[in-house]
């Protein structure tokens, strides 16, 4: 038995990729999942690649792990994004003491490669992007027993031009829904109440001809999951009749992120994100029309290549017109071989980025600290997630349908339960209140 360890860093979809790695592995007599780096014989760390500084911690961590364990036998293996994107950089560095290589395609193929370290001492590697692989027939390992992720389409080929997705894990692929209701519904068996369906881009999920609503919808149809969400997926795939199921269909909680990324027309078309800020904005009024209580939450890029300070402002005023409950702020990082490190070079500051990025998140917080402080005094209904929070042991911390989290004092309730609970405070990321009834579903 080989012992082994894996960390996880990036997105849900490489956490759910663990969860498919340590089916994988787990089936093969010779491995055993630990949870910690020291006594590992082998360990994985499954990489982003979305920005420099995901990159950069993933290489200290190579470093930090090597001088722990000088002299061990310990053999460290890069998963995920950056073994695609890297892997030429990754292999050559004779200082880098890694020994193999899987890209986010090419999980099936690990037991291979290590045993092929294991008997020829060499490094060996397979990051093949592959056009058809979803891992359907790969129960993930999962833990935690209330929200499933479950992967229903693979890759993108919407090529923004900062982004590095297209290129770490390839083209779009979607899986067939009766196999992914046939594992909800072992889900479900399993007594989790909530799905999370994911995709680089999820909305566009086509398997046939049946689209993102048709999914939705057979997901819904399984007795014992009580909430759908779905991430991430992009403003120009929300169709009427995606947003009527969303509206209509009780167990698809009503909360869309919804990544904007600059107000900047000229911007948006450099980004090659094919909507402009008046479709954007469109698109959130009929989404608000449909829905007043939905939650909306973004992504926003700053210091995007040639954007001025005038359109920057563009940006500030789109998040003050809509009022995301939320946003996740982050300075443009050139990324190797996208469209944008081809084309436009990185020409804004570093101080002006950080400048832009210190406002918008000065204006968010606010915003998110108001829209928090108008659910004071209402009544949400929370699935509750731990008997713990960070801060304390005695209280308990859920999530409502907009998927805020709400902490309330321990009682007589378990994970997994559904309560109504009175929201008595808010701070900008999250509510605290008094359970006023368990429900029994
Ligand atoms: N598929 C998702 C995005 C995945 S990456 C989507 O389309 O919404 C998550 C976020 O990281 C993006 O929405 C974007 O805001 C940010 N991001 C991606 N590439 C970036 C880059 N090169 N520099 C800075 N932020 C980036
Ligand atoms: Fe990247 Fe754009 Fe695809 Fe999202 S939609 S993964 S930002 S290329
Ligand atoms: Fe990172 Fe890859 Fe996800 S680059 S954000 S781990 S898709």
């Amino acid at each position: 038995m080989k012992k082994v360890y894996i960390e996880t860093y990036g997105c849900q979809m490489n956490e759910y990729d663990t969860e498919l790695v340590k089916t994988i592995l787990g089936k093969e007599e010779d491995y055993q999942f630990i949870d910690s780096p020291d006594e590992a014989e082998i360990i994985l760390l499954n990489t982003c690649s979305v920005r420099d500084n995901a990159n950069r911690k993933v290489f200290n961590r190579i470093h930090q792990i090597k001088q722990k364990r000088n002299g061990d036998k310990v053999l460290i293996g890069i998963l995920g994004c950056m073994a695609t994107n890297f892997r030429q950089q990754l292999l050559k560095d004779p200082h880098l003491p890694i020994d193999f290589i899987a890209g986010p395609d090419s999980y099936k193929r690990l037991p291979q490669l290590i045993r092929r370290v294991e008997t020829t001492g060499e490094k060996s590697f397979d990051v093949t992007l592959s056009e058809f692989e979803t891992y359907s027939d790969v129960y993930p390992t999962r833990e935690g027993g209330v929200n499933a992720w479950i992967a229903v389409m693979r890759g993108c080929d919407n090529f923004c031009t900062f982004c590095v997705v297209p290129y770490t894990r390839g083209r779009e692929r979607s899986r067939d829904p009766e196999n992914v209701v046939a594992e909800v519904r072992r889900l479900a068996e399993e007594g989790f109440r909530q799905v999370t369906l994911l995709g680089q881009n999820v909305n566009s999920y086509n398997y046939q001809g049946k689209d993102f609503a048709y999914l939705l919808e057979r997901v819904s149809e399984v007795d014992g999951i009580e909430r759908i969400r779905f991430t991430s997926p992009h403003p120009k795939d929300f169709p009427d009749s995606l947003l009527r199921v969303i509206a209509e269909n009780p167990k698809v909680c009503r909360q869309i992120h919804l990544p904007l990324q600059a107000g900047n027309d000229r911007i948006l078309a450099l980004m090659n994100r094919t909507y402009t800020r008046a479709e954007f904005l469109k698109l959130v009024e009929k989404i608000r029309r449909l829905m007043p209580d939905v939650v909306l939450t973004t992504d926003i890029i700053v210091g995007f290549p040639t954007e001025t300070d005038e359109e920057f402002e563009d940006t500030v005023r789109v998040v003050e017109t809509v009022q995301f409950d939320s946003a996740f702020i982050f300075k443009y990082s050139e990324r190797p071989k996208t469209i944008a490190a081809r084309k436009y070079p990185d020409d804004v500051q570093d101080e002006v980025k950080t400048e832009r990025i210190v406002r918008l998140n000065e204006i968010q917080k606010k915003i998110s600290y108001q829209k928090n402080c108008a659910h004071v005094g209402e009544v949400h209904e929370v699935l509750i997630e731990q008997e713990f929070t960070k801060k304390s042991p005695n209280h308990f911390q859920g999530r409502n349908e907009g998927n805020k989290i709400v902490i309330f004092p321990r009682g007589d309730y378990r994970k997994g339960q559904f309560v109504r609970v009175k929201i008595l405070e808010a701070t900008p990321h999250a509510l605290r209140g008094e359970v006023v009834e368990v429900l029994e579903k």
